[in-house]
């Protein structure tokens, strides 16, 4: 299947490691030129040589831009900056470094600011200054959200009340702008093995001295497919949601999570 990518122009968002990264990888080995942002310049250039050793792409068609999330005065200027390099933009990838996990008893009003700062309200500066140039292209938006947006588990307060208002978000953007020909859709993860993932396991191993291995099989337990995600099998998927061939999908959910969910819709 042609993805109809080959050419055109994509910027994602936090993505120097991970689901960020390997989807910024993808979107280049099926031919667009490709933003790659984060806060550090040398973990940019660290992904911009992995995603060219990957994918053999041009070096000057992967662009390292430096973007806090967390800093809201930065994010409008890089996302500029970005269209600028890329002269227009097809594909938007929004995504952000993580929440912190808590029970709504031990957070504090201050730490809800942060993350709605972090998560919500970035993703909204990020949307508004690509809107112009995505209006240009009839481009599509694609959202990396959290499987447990969808489906809260208790312990995960940021997630459950912030990242899930990105659903909202996305889904009015997918109607308001639909006559603009533009898609907005939320992509949901759940156990896919990334650096984040490493660590929080790591970190569990340590809190509950048992071996890694036995943290990484509960993990496992719970998914039906039995076995954790890669990053590239996500990434293909938000690549074909955010590409020209997945033209009729808008306003839409879709979690990769082995199974996790336990929603039909
Ligand atoms: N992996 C999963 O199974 C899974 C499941 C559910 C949800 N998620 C969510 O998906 C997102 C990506 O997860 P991941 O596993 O790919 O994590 P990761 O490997 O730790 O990658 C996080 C990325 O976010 C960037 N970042 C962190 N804070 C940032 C900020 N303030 N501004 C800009 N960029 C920032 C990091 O780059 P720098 O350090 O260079 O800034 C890095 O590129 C996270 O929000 C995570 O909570 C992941």
């Amino acid at each position: 299947m042609d993805l109809e990518l080959a050419g055109k122009s994509a910027l994602v968002m936090a993505a120097s490691s991970g689901l960020g990264r390997a989807t910024a990888t993808q979107l280049a080995a099926e031919g667009a030129e490709v933003a790659i942002s984060s806060r550090s310049q040398e973990n940019l250039e660290e992904a911009k040589n992995h995603i060219v050793e990957e994918t053999n792409a041009n070096e000057s068609a992967i662009h390292p831009i430096v973007c806090d999330l967390s800093d809201s005065e930065s994010i409008r200027p890089a996302v500029e900056r970005s269209i600028d390099e890329l002269d227009g933009l097809d594909v938007l990838v929004t995504n952000h470094g993580g929440t912190t996990p808590k029970y709504f008893a031990d957070a504090t009003v201050e730490e809800f600011d942060d993350h709605y700062n972090s998560i919500l309200k970035s993703t909204i500066i990020v949307v508004k200054a690509a809107l112009p140039a995505l209006k240009e292209s009839g481009g599509s938006m694609t959202h990396l959200v959290a499987a447990t947006a969808r489906e809260p588990p208790t312990g995960l307060i940021f997630t459950s009340t912030i990242r899930s208002g990105l659903f909202g978000l996305s889904k009015s953007l997918a109607t308001e702008y639909a006559a603009d020909n533009i898609r907005s859709n939320c992509v949901c993860p759940r156990s896919i093995m990334t650096d984040r993932i490493e660590s929080k396991t790591e970190q569990v191993a340590q809190r509950d001295d048992v071996p890694f291995e036995s943290v990484l099989e509960d993990r496992k337990v719970e998914l039906p497919i039995g076995r954790l995600g890669t990053p590239e099998e996500f990434a293909r998927t938000v690549t074909y949601v955010a590409s020209p061939a997945a033209g009729f999908l808008t306003g839409t959910v879709i979690p990769v999570d082995g199974g996790w969910s336990k929603s039909t819709q």
